[in-house]
């Protein structure tokens, strides 16, 4: 069993530790339904913890996101024990079975999207709907109009054919180039591919942005924070779901 301090796990809802500290201190804290005044008190996902009266284990759902640095895997566990995102976040989302929307490479940086809502995460990496992930990427060698307009047109590999992708050249030398991708679909190293099959192996791949989430220029490698209601209301609308389940 995984052990917390608590002003931890009260600063996992999104807030600074300083103001959990507050929070705690001001007795607005209960762990198994008594005032705890210590932030370092120690709890496990055994425990109920409540921030003024509201259960802090027991949203309807939780999104989030988190500034996924290079070399974690985009998953809640791994069986030979490498560093996963959950490293990074409470244990009490995991009582509460959050899990990635889609994944990135382990080399691969920036937004990855949680949330505990199987059907939402789905709709989110089903090629079906067709919801728009950026990536900036830099590459080597000199990008050109030329694989602005293969991207455009839909590159063909021996297992599958890309739906057009946008490519915009923000920068182009001969040794190094820097772009943004827009893809729709999701599949195993897709991005990568892609410009390896235009002939510009990528050097560094970094996801901006999923639909109209962009990653919070706030969040260093590694942090993460609950999605806004307003972002989670734009991503229930984009996906033609209940908010309210
Ligand atoms: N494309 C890739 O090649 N890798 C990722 O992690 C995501 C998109």
């Amino acid at each position: 069993m995984r052990c917390m301090r608590l002003d931890k796990l009260v600063a996992g809802t999104g807030i600074s530790r300083q103001d959990a500290k507050k929070l705690i201190a001001g007795g607005r804290v209960t762990v198994d339904g008594k005032v705890q005044k210590d932030p370092g008190f120690s709890v496990t996902e055994a425990n109920e913890v409540s921030v003024g009266g509201e259960s802090i284990t027991h949203k309807a759902h939780i999104h989030i996101m988190i500034h996924k640095p290079g070399g974690v895997l985009t998953a809640t566990e791994d069986a030979r024990g490498q560093k996963t995102v959950a490293d990074f976040l409470p244990f009490a989302f995991f009582k509460r079975k959050i899990g990635p929307v889609g994944r990135l490479d382990k080399d691969v940086t920036g937004l990855v999207l949680m949330t505990t809502d199987g059907q939402l995460a789905h709709r989110l990496i089903s090629p079906k709907w067709e919801v728009t992930k950026r990536y900036r990427a830099v590459v080597e060698g000199k990008l050109d109009e030329e694989c602005v307009l293969a991207f455009k047109t839909g590159i063909e590999f021996k297992d599958f054919t890309a739906k057009p992708a946008g490519l915009e050249i923000l920068s182009a030398n001969e040794d190094e180039s820097v772009c943004l991708v827009y893809v729709t679909e999701g599949k195993f190293h897709q991005v990568k591919r892609m410009l390896q099959a235009v002939g510009h192996p990528v050097k560094h791949l970094h996801r901006e942005k999923i639909a109209m989430i962009e990653l919070d220029e706030s969040l260093a490698e590694g942090e993460w924070r609950e999605l806004t209601d307003s972002e989670i209301h734009d991503l229930y609308v984009l996906t033609e779901m209940n908010e309210d389940g």
